[in-house]
């Protein structure tokens, strides 16, 4: 017997349990100090009412024999779907309802959706970039290469021919670095794509905080994506679902490769190894799409992009370098006095009791970089920075 050996080339422990521990450790030291944590990216506010209600009466369903749920569809409820569908064509995208399929998460289908492609395929991830690309290719054994996100490119790595990649990563808005692409320079993805035969593996789960119209919303905006592109999506930061769990993947039907039919595949996949999301979770979900729940949605996003501007406006009067906080709730700045990401993450943590994110935990050129943000209640955010002016001024 073996177990999985492809394990020993990951970290040993995932980033942002790395930073837990460190943060644990550090309490357990000091336990008179109010730690104020801006580090993961989860929310603080409650679910807004709306979806609240839609759970109680979900809740209330499942009490009674004629309106109770056993197993759903693997791919979700149609209420669901109807509403993913809806929203999509706000943005000006058409989806069949087949295409759209109800998770517990974008971090889990991101992982998951590896089942379907071969282990010979080349990943090209870009780095700095959200581990769990990475980490879920390491521990299958397929071998990763890197498009180098630095301050030259914004952030943002554009094509290059000479690379054959089979599965490419793009998380735009981008977590870690908030930067985002222009529905133009996303079409130069789609193109590299389709001529290399290639699929995007494409994680949308920011896409709530773009404003800005040139921006992509979806990769589905562009034309030809849908011969090469799979879209991750998720309620965590749309909704404050992190604790709820509930997301979505979309799959083309018309992404197919050889006979192999990814939509196809997907669902294959699916009804052997899911078994849905829970009626009441989605009927919470469903709910965020109402006139109603986005009406209270958009007041909790501004909640959070006022934060995003209460930490922008701190790294402007201290005169230090940062992207994103505009269209993302990540604040990624170049850490002061030439420290490193772990070395500022223990000066902070020591000295102000602050915690961010070391940008080294998201890839080589993440060294140097540290990510804060903007998901903290307004206090605490507030709180935040003025300690962090009074260490750095
Ligand atoms: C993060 O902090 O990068 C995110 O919260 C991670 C996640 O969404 O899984």
């Amino acid at each position: 017997m073996n177990f999985n050996k492809n394990f020993n080339n990951v970290a040993d422990s995932y980033l942002f349990a790395e930073v837990a521990n460190r943060v644990a450790a550090f309490t357990k030291a000091n336990p008179d100090k109010k730690v104020i944590k801006l580090g993961i990216g989860d929310v603080t506010l409650p679910l807004v009412p709306e979806v609240i209600k839609a759970m109680h009466g979900a809740v209330d369903d499942m009490a009674s024999q004629e309106t109770f749920k056993g197993y759903g569809p693997y791919e979700g409820y149609g209420f669901l779907r109807e509403s993913i569908q809806s929203y999509y064509k706000e943005s000006g995208v058409e989806l069949d309802l087949d295409e759209i399929f109800v998770s517990d998460g974008a971090k889990s289908d991101l992982g998951n959706i590896l089942d379907i492609f071969s282990k010979d395929n080349v990943v090209l991830v870009p780095d700095p970039v959200y581990p769990v690309y990475v980490d879920t290719n390491l521990m299958a054994g397929r071998s990763v290469i890197f498009a180098d996100a630095t301050e030259e490119n914004g952030f943002l790595p554009m094509p290059d021919y000479s690379v054959d990649a089979d599965i490419i990563y793009i998380c735009s808005p981008n977590n870690p670095t908030g930067a985002a692409y222009t529905k133009a320079q996303l079409k130069e993805w789609v193109d590299y794509a389709n001529e290399k035969n290639a699929v995007i593996l494409y994680d949308a789960a920011y896409e709530c905080f773009v404003s800005d119209g040139e921006l992509a919303r979806s990769i589905f905006q562009v034309e030809g994506a849908k011969t090469c592109a799979i879209e991750f999506c998720s309620f965590s930061k749309i909704a404050g679902f992190t604790g709820t769990r509930c997301g979505y993947t979309v799959v083309p039907k018309a992404l197919e490769k050889k006979g192999f039919n990814a939509n196809k595949a997907w669902l294959r996949r699916q009804s052997t190894k899911f078994n849905g999301v829970p009626y009441v979770v989605q009927k919470g979900a469903a709910a965020v799409f109402t006139k109603q729940g986005m009406k209270e949605i958009k007041k909790n996003l501004s909640y959070y992009m006022k934060n995003a501007k209460v930490i922008a406006d701190c790294m402007d009067s201290l005169g230090i370098w940062y992207t994103g906080g505009k269209n993302s709730p990540y604040i990624w700045l170049k850490c002061p006095q030439g420290m490193g990401s772990w070395e500022f993450f223990d000066y902070l943590l020591n000295n102000a009791q602050v915690v961010g994110t070391p940008g080294a935990g998201f890839g080589r050129n993440g060294e140097g970089y540290f990510r804060l943000t903007a998901f903290g209640s307004a206090e605490a955010t507030k709180e935040a920075v003025q300690r962090i002016k009074k260490l750095l001024k």
